[in-house]
């Protein structure tokens, strides 16, 4: 009999109740899904382990406050529903993505916080398309899209809302225009960050990003690749960037999480330098699998 292939459970944990993800509820009357009150983070597994918690908490934490909800869990407690998510989930071959989404709860229609007194807690685990490990084999196609990254004073984009409908906009717009992925501006002209990642670009051998003032999420991974820049003795620098500069660049890159160092190897249809993954890329790419490395060895301290 040929070898079965296992299949990756897919689990959720509702409030301390963990079950397979299709039987898995939430109320009609929760405020994230009528108002879209909630915040969220996305984790990811390496071998299984949950990959910087602590960063994610905090960001949580951060987008709560932003929107006055205040979290009743603590920070051990929420790691901990993680973890046991993930060994309910069993060992096996697969890493998951966990989206950690918190939400203002149940409660009548109105804005007023006090209609909803207790939070909901919804910690999803689904399997993980990972990218390719060689970056040679991973790179995308962007478009810069016409939709604009909500500005700060609107809706601060370094909230980490699961209100992702400007995000979405633009994503629809890239494929429309038969791209992979958008790449948003801000409605000052300035260059803000893709629908899932934020955006680096090289130009003239020094590693530039949009300073968070621009409006954009202030990525896990952003900051990991800045600390990496930085030791590996990469120029880099945080501004200010018109279209112009980006379509010069050599290099140009996202990051996120899940998608770790994703090279952008065409931009509205146009080869970004010379249509092949750039020198700084892969030093960038080589540097954080050298950190995950460090992870899987010695834990978060590793880091
Ligand atoms: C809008 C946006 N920007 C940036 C990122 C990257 O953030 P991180 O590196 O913390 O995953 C994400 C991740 O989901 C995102 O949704």
């Amino acid at each position: 009999m040929p070898a079965q292939r296992a299949i990756q459970t897919e689990l959720a944990n509702v409030n301390g109740i963990i079950a397979p993800i299709e039987r898995a509820t939430i109320s009609v009357t929760d405020h994230g899904f009528l108002y879209g009150e909630s915040v969220y983070e996305t984790i990811r597994t390496y071998r299984r382990r949950a990959f910087l918690v602590t960063r994610h908490l905090e960001r949580l934490e951060r987008s709560a406050a932003s929107i006055m909800l205040t979290l009743p869990w603590t920070r051990d407690h929420l790691a901990g529903e993680v973890n046991r998510t993930l060994a309910a989930a069993g060992d096996g071959p697969g890493e998951y993505a966990i989206r950690i989404v918190t939400t203002r709860g149940d409660g009548p229609f109105g804005y007023d916080p006090a209609l909803c007194p207790t939070p909901n807690l919804v910690i999803l685990l689904r399997r993980l398309a990972e990218p390719p490990p060689d970056p040679r084999e991973a790179g995308i196609s962007a478009a810069v899209s016409a939709v604009r990254r909500n500005p700060i004073e609107s809706l601060d984009p370094r909230i980490k809302s699961s209100n992702l409908l400007n995000n979405i906009l633009a994503a629809h717009d890239a494929r429309r225009a038969g791209a992979d992925e958008a790449v948003l501006f801000n409605t000052a002209g300035f260059l803000s960050e893709g629908t899932q990642s934020n955006i680096f670009f090289v130009a003239g051998g020094r590693l530039r990003t949009p300073s968070l003032d621009c409006g954009l999420l202030s990525g896990v991974t952003r900051d990991l690749v800045l600390d990496l820049a930085a030791k590996m003795g990469i120029e880099r620098e945080e501004g200010r960037y018109r279209r112009e500069e980006l379509g010069a660049a050599d290099e140009i890159f996202f990051t996120s999480t899940t998608r770790e160092v994703l090279p952008i190897l065409r931009l509205d249809g146009r080869p970004v330098g010379g249509g092949s993954l750039g020198p700084v890329t892969l030093r960038l790419h080589e540097g954080y699998r050298a950190l995950v490395e460090r992870f899987l060895a010695a834990g978060e301290e590793g880091i």
